[in-house]
């Protein structure tokens, strides 16, 4: 549905649309934003409003756009997919994340910034047997293009599910960058070898902290059982140790090849689970040194804005991106045989994505995004985006009832599930939470 409207903004064409919404502005589940009387000029804001990454453990904090590309391996992305991406990641000064599948040379060419991400295969920092390898990471993460790191918990088209590069995209290069044999299909293991317990999870970010000089380091997860989340926010009182930031992804989330059950039937979707994650952190009184990024079908200035109104401090878009690339959804990204060039790794079709061209659009849609962001923040009366809250937007929940979203997910009160009691409709989960396992630890149901 949003469709044309990444493609009218990437390539610059009219940003308006006629006539009026095509919207069923009266059936459930139709959302908006509540706008002022004393709205704002948009000349006077801010226009690139920018987020700091990074508490006090890192030594190279970092300044993010609101909207950044989201992960995506080289690998199940094309070479030259990889390079327009960054070169628009440049252009418009905003970070691309890598995916799981390491950093290649086309992720450096255009020198934008990279956020690296480390998933449960360590590809790009692997030893022989598969598992982690400080040294691996310690000599990529210092480079100077890589500004943040992010360990993959889960992401939302298959949480719980290694990351899957089917045999026909493993060529011969990217074997070679991930280490594994050419012409297999990759499966990466479920969950990381690096660590297995909460307060593990917590040592690991600490120990990626140091070895790359101090660059922020968060993770990523599709959330799942709550208790798990819980344990970590337990851990990180416990142990002191903080990630600097949380990328929370929705069940709704893309990829380029998973499971249908998987992608349909598995995982929290992004506004339950961003409005949990903020709470929890909240409930902890953690919330101000950790930033929260949401992605799930983040295409447009009010996916964005929902976001930032549930608690999220910026956002990262993949399908958008792929849009704004030329993807025409042809639904072939788990065959190699992508028409336009994006998720193939045939060089004939690589060959048709114009890198200079594409990179271009894709620094057009976020600068167009983000400028819609701002057009509606003004709108809303506010001087900047990171002022929208709960009480922002609307939701008809069915046919008799319209709720603000802070009646429907209610903010806690600053550490208050630090004296939760058993009347608290968090109590249930917090009980179920400890810091040195992952597994709920249920109530004895006989
Ligand atoms: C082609 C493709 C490849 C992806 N590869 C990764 C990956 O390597 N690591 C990861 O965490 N998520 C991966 N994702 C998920 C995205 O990063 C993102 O979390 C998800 O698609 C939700 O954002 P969207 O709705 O804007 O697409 C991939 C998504 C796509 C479409």
């Amino acid at each position: 549905m949003f469709r044309a409207i990444v493609y009218q903004r990437a390539k610059g064409d009219l940003a308006s649309i006629p006539f009026g919404t095509k919207v069923d502005t009266y059936g459930d589940g139709y959302e908006w934003m509540g706008h002022s009387i004393a709205a704002r000029d948009i000349s006077a804001m801010d226009h690139n409003p920018r987020v700091k990454i990074g508490g006090i453990h890192c030594t190279q904090p970092y300044s993010a756009a609101l909207l950044n590309i989201s992960a995506m391996s080289f690998g199940s992305l094309s070479s030259n997919a990889v390079r327009a991406l960054n070169r628009g990641a440049a252009l418009g000064n905003f970070y691309h994340n890598t995916g799981e599948g390491g950093v290649s040379d086309f992720h450096c060419e255009h020198e934008g910034d990279l956020v690296w991400q480390i998933g449960t295969g360590y590809f790009g920092c692997r030893s022989d047997d598969g598992r982690f390898s400080a040294a691996g990471f310690a000599k990529t993460a210092q480079r100077t293009n890589i500004k943040m790191i992010e360990i993959k918990l889960s992401q939302g088209a298959k949480p719980g599910h290694g990351g899957i590069l089917p045999a026909s995209k493993n060529t011969d290069l990217i074997a070679r960058i991930r280490h594994v044999p050419v012409g297999t299909e990759v499966v990466s293991p479920s969950a990381h070898s690096a660590f297995s317990t909460p307060r593990g999870l917590l040592e690991f970010v600490q120990q990626l902290r140091e070895l790359s000089g101090g660059k922020p380091v968060g993770f990523k997860l599709c959330v799942g059982r709550e208790s798990e989340f819980i344990a970590i926010c337990k851990a990180m009182l416990e142990t002191g140790i903080m990630p600097d930031f949380v990328t929370v992804d929705g069940g709704e989330g893309g990829t380029g090849a998973a499971p249908l059950e998987y992608s349909n039937s598995v995982g929290m979707p992004l506004r339950d689970g961003l409005a949990f994650v903020v709470n929890t952190l909240e409930g902890f009184g953690v919330r101000e040194h950790i930033r929260v990024i949401a992605s799930g079908k983040v295409f447009t200035a009010f996916d964005m804005a929902k976001a930032l109104a549930l608690g999220a401090d910026l956002c990262n878009s993949a399908r958008g991106m792929l849009l704004a690339l030329g993807c025409v959804q042809s639904l072939e990204c788990n065959s190699n045989r992508c028409p336009t060039g994006i998720t193939t790794q045939d060089p004939r079709l690589v060959r048709g994505l114009d890198v200079s061209d594409k990179g271009q659009r894709v620094a057009r849609f976020h600068r167009e995004t983000i400028h819609a962001l701002l057009d509606l923040t003004s709108s809303a009366g506010l001087e900047s985006p990171q002022q929208l809250n709960r009480s922002h937007i609307y939701r008809r929940v069915d046919q008799m009832t319209v709720r603000r979203y802070d009646q429907l997910f209610p903010l806690p009160q600053n550490g208050s599930y630090l004296t939760a009691t058993a009347t608290d409709a968090v109590f249930v989960h917090l009980n179920e939470a400890s810091s040195d396992s992952f597994s709920a630890a249920l109530a004895d149901s006989a």
